[in-house]
């Protein structure tokens, strides 16, 4: 609010694929899909008209001895995309209470193992994981948790396999490699205490996408294995086909005990987040006393709109093979915006699926914001983290919208790098 006389709210009347129109007739491409919910592009038809059938059957009933049709096919088509692995759902309504959802579930389902001692966190340096008091406690990025540090439990922070930190002759799987010991030594000594590490598989989006190679994630399920130590996947962010794969745990092979979706699930249309879980934790939860139970409910679990919403989103995914189609306009795009990696200052040019990344060298204290003014003279909507831009947009993208985003982004980082 404080930058907003100089910085005036953008008014948005109304949206259409990748482009937002303001009321004052400006439109705007939202090449960061409205903070990686926008999946296939803004009111998709397919989508619109499932919730509009919705609309004419059931709009929402509680989650608590009823039950419905698109919350049940909703958790059966996620459970077989899991190959069955994960095949519970739990569902919140945000990304921050699907991961207080997943430890909380952890933490008591050590418990009922009898590992009472097993109530502490991992995660990983600069991860974020939403800002709630419980997420923010396995969240490393100080400008969000410092002045709640008296109100939260930190979890056990270990370095991560950033492949930026690649040594001489070394490739993201080595560092990666090397990374997971930092881990391995505090399983060795913590494990007791441990319940499970929590990461954003791939990239680490908040903290300034942050990539790593597929080989971390192989280390992490093989030590909590060996150690008895939940994984918690927060897949909120790199979801949904974000790197190319559906989830993104898929490249590297190995399923979490825990896994979060939200954001583009509801083809960023309503809130809506699911957690899916294996069998052995779901049947620790089968008491006869209720306080044994999961006992977590918010108001809005599996609002039929939303998951209507989502069977809509799965339904385009496929019928369509965006995934596949994806790998063409990455193609595309990241030919399109080679003229960028060519300034000197811009470092570090990294592309995984629909998500594109550089890192600008001796970046002023207020870079973002001059990114985000000179983007909306040039009729685009970015919001770098830090000195870090970052392309995330809706998929369903045509080669001229493909064409326009570069030729935006280029004259963007022209102006700001001039
Ligand atoms: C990886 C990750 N986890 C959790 C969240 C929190 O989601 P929400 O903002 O819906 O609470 C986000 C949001 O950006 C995220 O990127």
């Amino acid at each position: 609010m404080k930058w907003h006389p100089d910085l005036p709210l953008v008014s948005i009347e109304r949206a259409d694929g990748p482009w937002l129109f303001g009321h004052d007739g400006a439109r705007y491409f939202d090449a960061v899909g409205s903070w990686w919910v926008c999946l296939l592009g803004h009111r998709h038809p397919a989508v619109v008209q499932a919730l509009r059938d919705q609309l004419g059957e059931l709009d929402h009933v509680m989650l608590a001895g009823l039950t419905h049709r698109p919350v049940v096919e909703l958790s059966e088509r996620l459970s077989a995309m899991t190959d069955k692995v994960l095949g519970h759902a739990f569902y919140g309504s945000d990304g921050a209470s699907a991961v207080e959802i997943a430890i909380k579930m952890s933490a008591h389902a050590w418990q009922h193992r009898a590992h009472e001692k097993k109530q502490s966190f991992v995660c990983l340096a600069g991860g974020y994981h939403g800002e709630t008091l419980g997420a923010l406690g396995v969240t490393d990025l100080a400008g969000f948790r410092q002045p709640y540090e008296g109100l939260v439990r930190p979890a056990y922070v270990v370095p991560n396999a950033d492949a930026r930190q690649a040594r001489p002759g070394e490739d993201a799987r080595a560092v990666a490699l090397r990374q997971a010991r930092h881990l391995e030594a505090l399983l060795d000594e913590r494990a007791d205490q441990i319940a499970a590490i929590v990461t954003e598989p791939l990239v680490q989006g908040a903290g300034g996408m942050i990539f790593y190679d597929p080989e971390y994630l192989r280390q992490v399920r093989a030590l909590c294995d060996r150690y008895s130590v939940h994984w918690i996947a927060d897949e909120i962010a790199v979801g949904c086909g974000r790197t190319g794969s559906f989830f993104a745990c898929e490249q590297a092979g190995v399923w979490p005990d825990l896994l979060c979706l939200s954001k583009g699930i509801s083809g960023g249309f309503l809130p809506l987040s699911i957690v899916l879980s294996r069998e052995e934790i779901y049947r620790l939860f089968l008491h006869e006393s209720a306080s044994q139970a999961f006992l977590h409910s918010h108001s809005f679990s599996g609002n039929a709109l939303a998951c209507r919403a989502a069977l809509a989103v799965l339904d385009v995914l496929e019928k369509n093979d965006v995934l596949a189609a994806n790998r063409l306009r990455a193609t595309r795009l990241s030919a399109r915006l080679q003229p960028i990696l060519r300034h000197p200052r811009v470092k570090h040019f990294r592309q995984i699926g629909m998500i594109w990344a550089w890192d600008v060298a001796d970046a002023p204290a207020d870079f973002s914001r001059r990114v985000y003014r000179v983007g909306l003279r040039n009729q685009l909507l970015l919001r770098p983290i830090g000195k870090t831009v970052y392309l995330m947009p809706p998929y369903l993208l045509s080669d001229s919208d493909i064409d326009v985003l570069a030729d935006s982004v280029i004259a963007v980082m022209s102006e700001v790098l001039a």
